[in-house]
């Protein structure tokens, strides 16, 4: 198969679908890839690397939609490459379709195959195209939270390991999965006084003896987040908004110039009073507490990030690469990754936030 792989162009973005690692295993079991020229410039990765790894350089996107069978990238495809996709032609990547008819819309028209990485799953129920920046964001969260504490930048002037016969910082993390579960392991890493508070107690079980555990009810969340310096937002109920778990009136009860580190903003946000920011400008005040609310937190490291997504989309890439759609029949952990095939919304999550018609992937594939 051919694979392309274009330069990202939405706002922002220095990711790369492809590392020229990724590109050697897809070398290697006979496929061709090329790469648009300047591709991973924003990993630091040459074009010469990606020839050295095997891959031939298209000078123009055009070239590499046209020519490719299957396009693996980040972000989801803006509306100028929407009109380049096209029917027998696979698309791998990030989508977030549900809330974005437009886009739907282009990919739809296209008649292309969507698989996004945020819907496949895995014999656990997770999402594992997902957690490889979930752990981004989390470590990430705590650096944040860091630079925010220091006076330099407006902060309380605190720093979360204290030192000798000065207490540390006390960082809360509301929600124990994967964001809650890599923040805690930098703060505790840090020196940082570390609670997680949780509603499932197996997770809470899990994390317990290296930090501070506590059962998520609305008293707890009351109690740890007064005290606290800084708090790091990393709830999900999968399908759902954020629930708003610390409101304005909460600010009052909080330290001066406390952090809150609202990694959920792109689930809407689990402080009644976050609203998303950009790495440019991160941060702002509500009632002298100091917010950071970035929505693409690891776009920040797009070197870490794109090695570490690429370790994950490697597996799912190669199987379409070396079955195309059987891939997506014989595997049902790729195939709930189906989002749009063929001119059909395949995802039902998609069809029901857009008011569409929904068609089984296993039916829309055997068509
Ligand atoms: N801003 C960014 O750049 C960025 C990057 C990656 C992930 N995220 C977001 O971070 C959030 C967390 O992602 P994750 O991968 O860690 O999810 P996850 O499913 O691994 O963990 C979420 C945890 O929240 C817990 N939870 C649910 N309701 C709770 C409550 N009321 N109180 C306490 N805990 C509660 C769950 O039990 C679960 O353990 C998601 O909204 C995700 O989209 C944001």
């Amino acid at each position: 198969m051919r694979i392309g792989v274009p330069k990202e162009i939405k706002i922002e973005e220095y990711r790369v679908g492809l590392t020229p690692a990724s590109v050697r295993e897809y070398v290697a079991r006979g496929h061709d890839v090329l790469v648009e020229q300047g591709a991973g410039s924003g990993i630091g990765a040459s074009d010469d690397a990606y020839r050295a790894a095997g891959a031939a350089i298209a000078d123009t996107a055009d070239e590499v939609f046209a020519k490719a069978d299957m396009i693996v990238k980040v972000k989801e495809p803006q509306a100028s490459e929407w009109v380049r996709l096209r029917e027998n032609q696979i698309l791998f990547t990030y989508l977030h379709l549900a809330p974005d008819s437009a886009q739907t819309k282009g990919l739809l028209a296209s008649g292309c195959t969507a698989i996004a990485y945020e819907t496949v799953t895995d014999a656990r129920g997770g999402l594992p195209l997902l957690a490889p920046m979930s752990e981004v964001a989390g470590r990430l969260a705590i650096e944040a939270a860091g630079l925010a504490l220091r006076k330099t930048t407006g902060g309380m002037g605190k720093l979360i390991g204290g030192v000798p016969g000065v207490p540390p910082a006390k960082i809360v993390i509301i929600g124990g999965g994967v964001v809650g579960t890599h923040a805690a392991r930098m703060a505790v890493g840090l020196g940082g006084d570390v609670t997680i508070l949780d509603r499932s107690l197996p997770q809470l079980r899990l994390l317990d003896g290296r930090v501070r555990t506590r059962y998520s009810t609305l008293e707890a969340i009351d109690e740890e987040v007064a005290s606290a310096d800084v708090v790091i937002g990393a709830v999900l109920v999968p399908g759902a908004a954020a629930p708003k778990l610390v409101t304005r009136k909460d600010l009052a009860t909080m330290k001066r110039r406390a952090v809150l580190v609202d990694v959920a903003i792109d689930q809407g946000g689990c402080f009644e009073t976050s609203r998303p920011t950009t790495h440019q400008s991160p941060t702002y005040l509500v009632d002298e507490i100091i917010h950071y609310c970035v929505a693409n937190m690891p776009g920040a490291v797009p070197v870490t990030s794109s090695h570490a997504l690429n370790h994950a989309t490697l597996p799912f890439g190669l199987a379409l690469a070396a079955k195309g759609l059987r891939a997506l029949v014989e595997d049902p952990y790729l195939r709930a990754g189906l989002n749009v095939h063929r001119g059909q919304i395949t995802n039902r999550a998609v069809a029901e936030s857009q008011n569409a018609a929904v068609v089984a992937p296993e039916v829309a594939l055997a068509a």
